[in-house]
């Protein structure tokens, strides 16, 4: 019987049977580190340094600080390509490539978010391998030695200074990345995407909207709950997803609504968000993709308005899925029996207190977008690491309720 069908689940607790654990990133994380970006860039190899942001980061001064710190160590910026989009595209990824070809570039540094860094990623392995960003789509599917069974290719040097508290692309093996004509986000991964330097500095998020900081940490509270109730579980992550949600529970709020004045929670959030991520997702990324491609919804809001939809959804699938809920609703003191409401209503009061829309339709999305959004999240790979299994009618239903 195939692992995952509806009469032999996989089991959410016990030993597992298989689960592979990386995380290569060296992550440095503290106050004043911008300044010493070129010394540190130096030792992941990197001599000519290709900058990737966007126009909004540019405009703050933030990549102005960065690029003295990199000529500081004694490095040189050979160009800044700040046209990447709140939702990039597979064609902007293959631009930025070639403009940093065109500059003499040896590594990248990526300065922004969710969207920047994955776009310096794909960019990265674009310019490093000489090809399409579309065709890079899959999991572990990226140029290896031996006819692509043995070791994955290096590629340039891949330096990240998270913006905001959210996505934790600077330490995941993962890049999302919208193709235009196809109306669909893919996922990229595989061990090379591993940024080798992730710098954390609460500076990066000094001036950051309180929605952004609201719906990004939405998305790092999203990727701790579903990673540690995905089929593809791992003890390795559920202590990450764990202390993450600590971490959030303890300073998200503080951070949206007290931002500028505290560096505190603003510098915990980066840490949460960088615990936070796992490729190991589910039913709430599947949702939230289509709903990003289609409808251009930012990926923290749609994951902040359809978590507590799939948490009720899914604790009500068996008891086993319900304990993993159970212990993730112990963090924020939640008891009743009914773990996936309760868990639920906490989180989407959670959501109102930090101004973000509850509903789909304050988003954006029409009642006439449900068919494509269903198909978007049933051809979802996250689909596949959802503790439930999904079908149409599941999403159908989930979208209604959501809307
Ligand atoms: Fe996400």
């Amino acid at each position: 019987m195939e692992a995952g069908s509806a009469l032999d689940p996989i089991p959410l607790r016990g030993f597992k049977d298989f689960y592979q654990y990386a995380g290569t990133t060296r992550v440095i994380s503290g106050r004043a580190l911008l300044s010493s970006t070129g010394f540190e860039l130096q030792k992941e190899g990197a001599r000519r340094v290709f900058v990737v942001t966007d126009g909004v980061i540019r405009g703050t001064g933030l990549v102005d600080k960065v690029e003295a710190g990199v000529t500081d160590g004694g490095l040189e910026v050979v160009g800044v390509f700040d046209d990447v989009p709140q939702d990039s595209s597979t064609q902007v990824c293959d631009v930025c490539a070639a403009a940093a070809k065109e500059a003499g570039a040896d590594s990248f540094l990526a300065v922004g978010g969710g969207s920047v860094m994955d776009t310096a990623k794909v960019a990265d392995a674009v310019f490093t391998h000489g090809v399409d960003a579309r065709d890079q789509e899959g999991f572990f599917l990226m140029p290896r030695e031996d006819d692509g069974v043995g070791r994955p290719l290096d590629m340039a040097p891949l330096a990240c200074i998270p913006t905001t508290a959210g996505t934790g692309s600077e330490v995941s093996m993962a890049a999302v990345i919208k193709v235009p004509d196809e109306n669909v986000k893919i996922e990229i991964a595989d061990f090379p995407l591993f940024p080798r330097l992730a710098i954390l500095d609460p500076e990066t998020t000094r001036t950051l909207p309180p929605s952004v900081a609201a719906a990004t940490g939405m998305d790092a509270m999203t990727h701790a709950i579903e990673g540690y109730v995905s089929v593809d579980w791992s003890p390795h992550q559920d202590a990450r997803s764990l202390q993450a949600l600590r971490m959030i529970r303890d300073n998200l709020e503080r951070a949206v609504q007290r931002g500028e004045e505290d560096e505190e929670a603003r510098g915990n959030m980066l840490i949460a968000a960088n615990l936070a991520i796992s490729i190991a997702l589910g039913s709430v990324h599947a949702m939230s993709h289509p709903a990003g491609a289609h409808f251009g919804v930012p990926h923290g809001v749609a994951n902040a308005i359809h978590l507590p939809h799939v948490i009720r959804h899914n604790a009500a699938g068996s008891p086993d899925i319900a304990d993993r809920y159970r212990e993730i609703g112990e963090l924020f003191d939640i008891s009743e029996p009914e773990i996936g409401d309760a868990l639920a209503a906490h989180i989407t009061s959670l959501v109102e207190r930090l101004g973000l829309p509850t509903r789909l339709s304050q988003a954006g999305v029409p009642e006439d977008g449900i068919p494509a959004l269903v198909e978007g999240a049933m051809g979802d790979g996250t689909t596949l690491l959802n503790p439930r299994e999904m079908a149409e009618e599941d999403y159908a239903e989930l979208y209604r309720a959501a809307l």
